[in-house]
């Protein structure tokens, strides 16, 4: 028996319930929200269409009541506020960083051995913030952003190249930020032919710039933070704890050395499995993108300052 819990039945929240459900991912999933009601009309939604599509997964929606959670194998934390057009991310870090702690607390007093998933922004330091106050070990805390920020990544390279995003490689390391975004172009290839080869320089430096402000194009197109690649990314990385894939995503992780770094929790490729981050990948980077690198932790650490 799996189960995974969602906290938080907003756009995003609702999504990745959705997508566990209709992609088979845990046998239960339950959706929790402070907004009376809310979680149980979604679920309610989301079960009608598990139905159309002929899934049996079972979803239950619940308002605050957090011992319907409880024993989940990872529970994944969407609460807060999301970003309206023309904010940062990291403006939203003093609403957002209170909710993330209360909801961490209730989570956990539940289900004392879950595998958490940060998705709340600004994530790298809500996904820090979990380990500050929660003292969990580092493997159990995963922060959702490069996810989906590679999602981006590829699918803007596939666009490029006219070619199946599935059959494209692409890396996105750093923080999850307009500005501390790192798409590794050196690393992207198309079915193992890097795409300098196929790309001009021109139009890959555009991909990039287009990546780094992906979540922003898309809140001033929508009036609102995206939800479904959101929630989808989320739900792909439950998945990859759920059914131990071993898969390398890149993830917000906590860095004691690794890529020089310590004592924050940022974009790094991680291999994820039933253990939640089993193993942080240490890529050869240039001296360029070791300068990105450093660039961005320094900005994740100045956000993480506010916390205190
Ligand atoms: C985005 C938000 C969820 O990038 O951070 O769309």
């Amino acid at each position: 028996m799996s189960k995974v819990t969602v906290v938080g039945a907003g756009n995003v929240g609702a999504t990745c319930a959705n997508v566990l459900v209709t992609t088979g991912v845990a046998d239960e999933v339950v959706l929790i929200d402070i907004k009376e009601g809310l979680s149980e009309g979604k679920t309610m939604d989301i079960m009608q269409t598990a139905n159309i599509l002929g899934l049996n997964t079972k979803m239950v929606g619940v308002t605050n009541d957090y011992s319907k959670t409880a024993d989940s194998d990872v529970v994944v934390i969407t609460s807060g506020i999301p970003r309206k057009p023309g904010m940062t991310r990291e403006e939203l870090i003093g609403v957002n960083a209170g909710i993330v702690k209360s909801v961490t607390d209730s989570v956990l007093k539940y289900s004392p051995n879950a595998i958490i998933i940060c998705v709340s922004n600004p994530m790298d330091t809500m996904t820090y913030l979990i380990h500050k106050t929660s003292g969990l070990p580092k493997n159990r805390i995963i922060g959702m952003g490069g996810a989906l920020d590679s999602a981006r990544f590829k699918y803007f390279l596939s666009q490029a190249l006219n070619a199946n995003p599935n059959e494209i490689e692409g890396i996105v390391m750093g923080g999850h930020g307009d500005t501390t975004m790192i798409p590794l172009t050196r690393y992207a290839a198309y079915r193992g032919i890097p795409v300098s080869e196929l790309i001009d320089a021109e139009t890959l430096k555009q991909i990039a710039a287009d990546t780094m402000v992906g979540g922003a194009t898309l809140t001033k197109l929508l009036g609102t933070s995206a939800w479904y690649a959101p929630g989808a990314a989320a739900a792909q990385v439950a998945a990859a704890v759920i059914h131990d894939q071993k898969r390398m995503i890149t993830c917000s992780a906590l860095l004691e050395g690794e890529y020089g770094e310590k004592d924050l929790c940022i974009g790094v490729p991680c291999i994820l499995g039933r253990n939640g981050i089993e193993k942080i990948v240490e890529f050869d980077l240039n001296d360029e993108e070791k300068e990105l690198f450093a660039k961005s932790a320094a900005a994740v650490h100045g956000t993480n300052a506010a916390l205190a």
